[in-house]
């Protein structure tokens, strides 16, 4: 009998018949994200699941979860997983790190460059017909990433290939990681600092308790006004409804790929907002990255699958032996 794999997201049909090769699978097939109520009934007895960020792995879960023997997230991201719970019940738990950093670090400069050239609002305004009058030398200017300030929060490897990305730019980076990190042209600087002296604030750090609102009400008052907030990590490194206020002001402006609710609520107020521009969770969508995580993700189930080693764990302390 082929142990039982518990795909928690809808995949393409070629790769389903892959795993069918190997498991017994239990597919979903639906666009909306599995209910946390049907992954507790699908996953007793279950040795795997795979899964993204659009489904919570929650420890009452884990507990149902009596025979899993590893948890396979298409996502580097791992804070929709009770890694706590994980650990505890012995299960490692594979992620997919290194492969989506080039897409992300890029469509963290598109943003930047959408919001402060105003690229998406002047799209909008000739689609709505404004364009009457030709060149004007006062329309819709922005400012420039060359003579900005641009603060870089958390140093893994998309927050680095950001700031190799800014050196073509010429700007001054000022950054801030959790353990103290020097990288070269840039200035590492306290947090409270970054964003009280940035023009652009970049959010890279994994979401844990601890980054949770690391942009907090008081950090965004504390950015000048003008500057923009971009957010391609996790919606909850924002505190949302300060940010609403200050872009709803005109103060600030922000380009975000992430929300705290996922898909966006129909009546948001950042859609009225033409200072803010949005992504549907874009940060690693090309056909070639998305392919490499679902490569590095079925490597992890396998692995795991197998009883060995998982390649890419998020919680490599399961592999620790006591004594
Ligand atoms: C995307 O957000 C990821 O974590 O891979």
């Amino acid at each position: 009998m082929k142990p039982k794999c518990v795909v928690a997201l809808a995949l393409p049909n070629e790769l389903l018949a892959h795993l069918a090769e190997h498991y017994e699978v239990l597919p979903w097939t639906e666009a909306q994200a599995i209910s946390e109520a049907e992954l507790v009934n699908r996953l007793p007895g279950a040795q795997g699941l795979l899964c993204t960020l659009t489904s919570p792995v929650t420890p009452a879960m884990i507990e149902v979860a009596d025979r899993l023997k590893v948890i396979s997230t298409i996502s580097v991201g791992v804070d929709h997983i009770d890694l706590l719970a994980a650990s505890r019940a012995a299960i490692p738990v594979g992620h997919t790190p290194g492969v989506l950093v080039d897409s992300t670090a890029d469509l963290t400069l598109a943003l930047m460059l959408a919001v402060t050239r105003r690229v998406a609002e002047a799209d909008r305004w000739i689609r709505a017909g404004h364009w009457t009058d030709g060149w004007q030398s006062d329309l819709l200017l922005g400012t420039d990433i060359s003579q900005a300030t641009i603060g870089i929060v958390g140093l893994g490897p998309i927050g680095e290939a950001v700031v190799t990305r800014l050196k073509g730019f010429g700007c001054r980076v000022l950054t801030w990681n959790r353990t103290p990190k020097q990288v070269a042209g840039t200035e590492p600087v306290a947090l409270d600092a970054l964003f009280a002296q940035s023009d652009i604030v970049s959010l890279h750090t994994a979401l844990t308790e601890e980054t949770t609102h690391i942009a907090n009400r008081a950090r965004l008052a504390s950015m000048p006004s003008g500057s923009s907030l971009i957010n391609t990590g996790r919606g909850l490194l924002v505190d949302e409804v300060a940010l609403i206020d200050e872009v709803q002001s005109g103060r600030l402006m922000a380009g975000l790929d992430v929300f705290v609710n996922e898909p966006l609520p129909v009546d948001h107020p950042f859609k009225r907002l033409n200072n803010v521009v949005m992504l549907p969770h874009l940060g690693s969508a090309t056909a070639s990255t998305r392919d490499a995580m679902v490569a590095r993700a079925l490597d992890n189930l396998h692995a795991g699958m197998a009883g060995q080693r998982v390649p890419f764990c998020a919680n490599p302390e399961v592999y620790e032996v006591d004594g």
